[in-house]
């Protein structure tokens, strides 16, 4: 027999059901679970490449700061234009890429790490670190902008 109660018994149901796919739908919507970033559409080696050259910058910002940290500015000038600066081989990396927003925003991150470098060597905390925040802002930017 079919009753009010029934009916609405029957809709609740579906609506319950469809709401189960729609949310299913929605989480597998885009690449990566709903990350909005764009995709540089790397080939598997520049993969490779571009996660052991981040590895690099992260390990150049960690020794800049223990260098810092031990009255070293020499040392920190030297990592931050040898690992972080516009070197050719950075260049060239940067160039590989197809997208020019991303090869701008790495360009400019390599001229900071430059200016970094000049600025260590006025051996003074205060500016070393504001400069190390700029050079950083561009990880951030990067990061929050571009996926592999
Ligand atoms: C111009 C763009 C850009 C800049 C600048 C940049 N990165 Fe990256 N980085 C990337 C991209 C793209 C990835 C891959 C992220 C993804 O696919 O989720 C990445 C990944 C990484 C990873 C992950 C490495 C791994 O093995 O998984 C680390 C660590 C990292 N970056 C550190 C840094 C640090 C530290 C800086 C600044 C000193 C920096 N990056 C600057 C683009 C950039």
């Amino acid at each position: 027999m079919l009753t009010v109660r029934n009916i609405l018994l029957v809709i609740g149901m579906l609506s319950f059901i469809g709401t189960c796919l729609a949310t299913e739908q929605h989480m597998h919507h885009g690449d990566a679970m709903g990350d909005k970033r764009i995709s540089l559409s790397l080939s598997p080696e520049m993969k490779q490449h571009q996660l052991s050259n981040m590895r690099s910058h992260v390990e150049a910002v960690r020794s800049i700061v223990g260098f810092i940290a031990g009255n070293d500015f020499e040392r920190a000038s030297e990592i931050a234009h040898t690992k972080l600066g516009l070197t050719e081989e950075m260049k060239k990396m940067c160039d590989m890429f197809d997208n020019e927003k991303f090869k701008d925003l790495g360009m400019a991150f390599h001229k900071s790490g430059d200016e970094l470098g000049d600025v260590l060597l006025k051996k003074d905390v205060t500016l070393s670190l504001q400069a190390l925040s700029r050079t950083m802002g561009y990880c951030v930017e990067c990061h929050a902008t571009f996926r592999q």
